[in-house]
């Protein structure tokens, strides 16, 4: 199979559906062939599965039992009068939030795993994702939450048919929980921070916006960050798109954090290793992580694009909110944060002649 784990040490790992971790640190994708042949993508359906020559599936049947059409969400102006700043669309995606590109990808695989059952943990929109891919794939699934995510995001997951196992205290008192039901169970856990095949699909975020500006890439991305799904989707996409030699340009990746937990730009900032943090309330309960498993790989993947990490004001969020909805576009507080960092800091970050993209990758719908 040439789509194996490797882990820090370079040793490699035929996926499997019980090891969801090496002995030591964490599993990431050992890189392999990719190519993008522009002549058939674009006669391919609109859907991130036109990428296939750049998807860890040897055939097609795997993942079409699963899809629910996700990808290919539009990429438009943020305002008419501004012509090189542009929003993706990720918040219009089957289960509204930019995770089912992951766990299109991560469900197809354990389908293809053979799992009878599967477990994640989530402060919500993943949960929802994997809930609604094992509801198309028939597989039981059960989501740990923390007990304040949204009822919106908790009646979403229910609605799939996936059981819920609300626990009291933090996000990370969540992860332990399910981890200890994967343990116990054996169940496949399909953990957006711990299996690279989440990342694998994420990333198609960047093929996306590749194809969709023209075979360009941008010069910069602006993007949430709590475990790293979006960011480190994107830099490996971008990266995937280098090497197969479709672009030569890595754009900067400006990570946002929320001020009430910002373990990520605080070890940024100060060049150190991220460790959790004490955190304190935040709107942004999507990027609400504070001990973040591949905190220092995010540092590394910004750090190569050049990029900066930056923190949203909390007070701001509710008016980065409605001055979206006023443009046409209804997210969530997570997503509003990445708008409202990107208001404060403008003038530094970005020149007007510059090629950007910002993410809107939850819905508004959900809270
Ligand atoms: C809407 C939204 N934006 C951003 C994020 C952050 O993603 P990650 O924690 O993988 O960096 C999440 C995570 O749940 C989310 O739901």
């Amino acid at each position: 199979m040439k789509y194996r784990f490797i882990d820090g040490n370079g040793q490699e790992y035929l996926p499997d559906v019980e090891q969801w971790r090496p002995e030591e640190g964490i599993f990431n994708i050992k890189s392999y062939d990719v190519s993008f042949p522009k002549e058939k993508l674009i006669k391919r359906q609109s859907t991130m599965w036109r990428y296939k020559e750049a998807l860890p599936f040897d055939n097609s049947e795997a993942y079409s039992q699963v899809t629910l059409g996700e990808g290919m969400t539009p990429l438009v102006l943020l305002e008419r009068e501004q012509p090189n700043f542009y929003v993706k669309l990720d918040y219009l995606m089957p289960t509204g939030s930019f995770k089912d590109r992951g766990a299109a990808v991560l469900i197809a695989k354990a389908v293809e795993l053979g799992a009878a059952s599967v477990i994640a943990d989530s402060s919500g929109n993943a949960g929802t994702a994997v809930a609604a891919y094992c509801a198309r794939a028939n597989l039981d699934c059960r989501i740990y939450v923390p007990s304040s995510t949204s009822e919106k995001k908790l009646a979403q997951i229910e609605a799939h048919g996936a059981k819920i196992f609300k626990v009291q205290g933090s996000r990370e008192d969540t992860a332990e929980a399910a981890k200890k039901a994967v343990e116990e169970e054996k169940a496949f856990y399909a953990s957006h921070v711990y299996n690279p095949f989440f990342y694998e699909g994420t990333k198609t975020f960047a093929f996306e916006i590749w194809e969709q500006l023209d075979y360009e890439v941008p010069d910069k991305v602006i993007l949430p960050v709590g475990n790293g799904t979006l960011v480190l989707g994107a830099y490996i996409g971008f990266q995937n798109l280098k090497s197969a030699g479709v672009t030569d340009k890595l754009p900067e990746i400006i990570a946002v954090q929320s001020e009430g937990c910002a373990p990520i730009a605080d070890a940024f900032h100060s060049n150190e290793k991220v460790s959790l943090v004490e955190t304190s309330h935040t709107q942004a309960e999507g990027i609400a992580i504070a001990d973040p498993q591949r905190g220092d790989q995010i540092i590394e993947a910004v750090r190569e694009t050049k990029g900066t990490i930056i923190v949203a004001p909390e007070q701001d969020i509710v008016l980065a909110r409605k001055e979206l909805a006023g443009k046409g576009f209804y997210v969530e507080p997570t997503t509003a944060a990445t708008y409202a960092a990107y208001r404060t800091y403008q003038p530094q970050l970005v020149d007007s002649n510059e090629l950007v993209v910002l993410s809107l990758c939850g819905s508004g719908l959900k809270k």
